[in-house]
């Protein structure tokens, strides 16, 4: 197969795919279809009573012809409307509901990619996938059918210019061939603009995305016409791949115009020159032409629908790109439920490396917790804390040695109820903008009370605190909890640790401080959530390590000793440095 047919039929499996989403509709369809079979001829009808209207009416002056035309006309356009309606309606409704199942599918798929998927540049570009790409694909459907129905247009008229004259039409058609060639020619450079441009599309919602996001920091730092000009640069290259875009677009449309006109001349020359040498009337010649411009004028409309297909194409190769994401790519569980009490994790010999990096993030990983054991991580930053703490509820899986929970490798449960049986509570407090009570329930399974949510939050000394909120429980928190103090919003995230009741407790201390009677209130409200509960905690707190039954010490993605902390006092010296530089000193 050469590479040009293997294009043409990646495109048409393409198309077939983005078809396939507006075929769910059928009904719709079909009434649009329906529609679409009576307009035409209701058009053609109209016409054809015109000519009756001037010559009956107007010249014959034939007064039951004037009531038939008169009615006929206005039957026929009332139907045409209603037709037309039915057509265009329908049409749109199945193009909106295939969108938005094709956008509801794609978020679907985009929700269970692994966290390593996700970081800052991707969130931009993923957002773009959803808003952007799955709309071109819209006018997949309408565009293939205007194709269709103009190509029988073509067919039909060009039979009827070789039945009026086929010599004549030989001329006329001559350069047709000439037409595929520009047709084929701005059909890829479409594609290739539609793919540039789709892509400085997705970097424009990077850009944007990233600069809302972190708009404190560029105004605390004073950056607004720094970011301004960012931007700008980003929207330029949009804005210069998608004037190419129009320049094609225009150009095709000029093209297939010129070609038009180039058989026009053919025909008028040798047409022309038989009307000068008197074997065909003005009249014929005339007729001719007129039925030769109108066969160019499908054409035209032909080379637009391909324009809108080709950018169809392009959204849904960007949709479906992430739509086939390998299974491996995908998250996957295994089939045991997790169920019964927690007995213990087991770390053996783990090794972990983050795409991108060569350094091992966690290397040689060996670590018991059994049910009921506080135990506390400590280690400088960047030793690996978080990322051994991410391995439990599976973000990342090892490359090398292997997680038991309860004796069984953790891939062999399901992600839901291995999950499920774990609480989080990360370095960094991340609230929905929903309702303080939205945010509580969030880990709740199905029904919960005012009661329950109101006991978690009292246990995360957080009770107080809300009902000051001016609506209380129902108070909106605004975009990851802006309108809440730092300590306010730890303490709801550990309300929301509380409601789930889970036996198993990950916690990764904030590293950012709060003054010393937010930290106290904290420190009361996760002693709350500890209590009764196997934890492993990353511990950035005195009280936390003193409080806990197993110390590890992490350097450098190894753990270097594990112990209580009066003996890794005595006998490891990183540990030594540590507690007197992170703890010793602060407290
Ligand atoms: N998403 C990532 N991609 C690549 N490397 C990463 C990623 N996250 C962390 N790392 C690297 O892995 C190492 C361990 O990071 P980790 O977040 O586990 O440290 P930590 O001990 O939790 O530090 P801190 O106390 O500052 O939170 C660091 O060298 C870091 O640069
Ligand atoms: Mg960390």
């Amino acid at each position: 197969m050469t590479i040009a047919s293997k294009q043409g039929a990646h495109s048409i499996q393409l198309l077939k795919r983005c078809l396939a989403y507006f075929f769910r509709y059928k009904a719709r369809l079909a009434v649009a279809i329906l529609g679409m079979l009576v307009v035409a001829p209701c058009a053609a009808a109209s016409a054809w009573l015109v000519k009756k209207a001037v010559d009956d009416v107007l010249i014959n002056k034939d007064i039951v012809a004037l009531k038939f035309v008169t009615i006929g006309i206005v039957v026929l356009m009332s139907l045409k409307g209603v037709f037309r309606f039915l057509q265009n309606y329908y049409m749109n409704t199945a193009g909106l509901l295939a969108i938005n199942d094709l956008r509801n599918e794609l978020y679907a798929k985009i929700v269970y990619l692994p966290m390593n998927y996700f970081n800052e540049s991707q969130v931009g570009m993923l957002m773009s996938r959803v808003l952007n790409d799955v709309g071109l694909i819209r006018a997949s459907l309408p565009s293939m059918v205007m194709l269709t129905r103009e190509f029988f247009s073509v067919i039909g008229l060009a039979f009827y210019v070789f039945y009026l004259d086929w010599k004549l039409a030989f001329w006329g058609t001559l350069v047709l061939p000439a037409a595929l060639y520009p047709f084929i020619y701005y059909s890829k450079r479409m594609r290739k603009l539609g793919r540039r441009t789709q892509g400085h599309v997705s970097d424009v919602s990077v850009r944007l995305q990233e600069g809302l996001s972190g708009i404190r920091i560029i105004k605390g730092f004073a950056k607004e016409q720094a970011e301004i000009t960012r931007f700008l640069d980003e929207n330029s290259k949009l804005v210069a791949s998608s004037n190419k875009q129009i320049l094609a677009s225009e150009q095709s449309s000029r093209v297939m115009e010129t070609v038009g006109s180039f058989a026009a001349g053919l025909v008028l020359w040798y047409g022309g020159s038989r009307v000068i040498a008197g074997d065909l009337t003005t009249g014929a010649l005339m007729s001719f032409l007129t039925a030769l411009i109108m066969l160019y004028d499908p054409i035209k409309r032909m080379s637009a629908a391909n324009i809108d297909i080709q950018m169809a194409l392009t959204g849904a190769e960007r949709v479906f790109e992430i739509m086939d994401k390998s299974d491996s790519i995908v998250e996957r569980g295994g089939s045991v439920e997790l169920a019964g009490p927690f007995q213990e994790i087991a770390f053996e010999d783990v090794l972990f490396t983050y795409d991108g990096t060569n350094r091992p993030a966690l290397d040689g990983i060996n670590l018991q917790v059994k049910a009921g054991e506080r135990v506390a991580i400590v280690g400088s930053s960047g030793s690996g804390k978080s990322t051994l703490a991410n391995m439990v509820p599976r973000f990342f899986d090892p490359q090398g040695g292997r997680i038991l929970l309860n004796g069984r490798p953790l891939g062999d449960y399901t992600l839901n109820s291995l999950r499920r049986s774990m609480g989080l509570v990360s370095q960094d407090a991340f609230l929905f903008n929903a309702t303080v009570r939205e945010n509580i329930a969030y880990g709740a399974e199905g029904a919960y009370t005012q009661e329950q949510v109101e006991a978690a939050a009292k246990a995360a000394y957080a009770h107080e605190f809300v009902l000051e909120l001016p609506e209380g429980y129902d108070t909106l928190v605004g975009e990851r909890g802006v309108k809440l103090s730092g300590g306010q919003k730890q303490r709801l995230t550990i309300a929301r640790a509380i409601m789930k009741n889970p036996p198993l407790l990950i916690l990764d201390e904030a590293t950012s401080a709060l003054d010393t009677e937010s930290e106290r209130i904290v420190q009361l409200a996760l002693e709350n959530l500890m209590q009764d509960r196997t934890s492993i905690v990353i511990a950035h707190r005195l009280s936390t390590i003193l409080t806990a039954n197993l110390i590890v010490v992490m350097s450098e993605g190894r753990i270097v000793d594990q112990g209580k902390h009066a003996k890794l006092l005595e006998r490891c010296e990183i540990y030594r440095t540590l507690y007197e530089m992170q703890f010793g000193a602060a407290h």
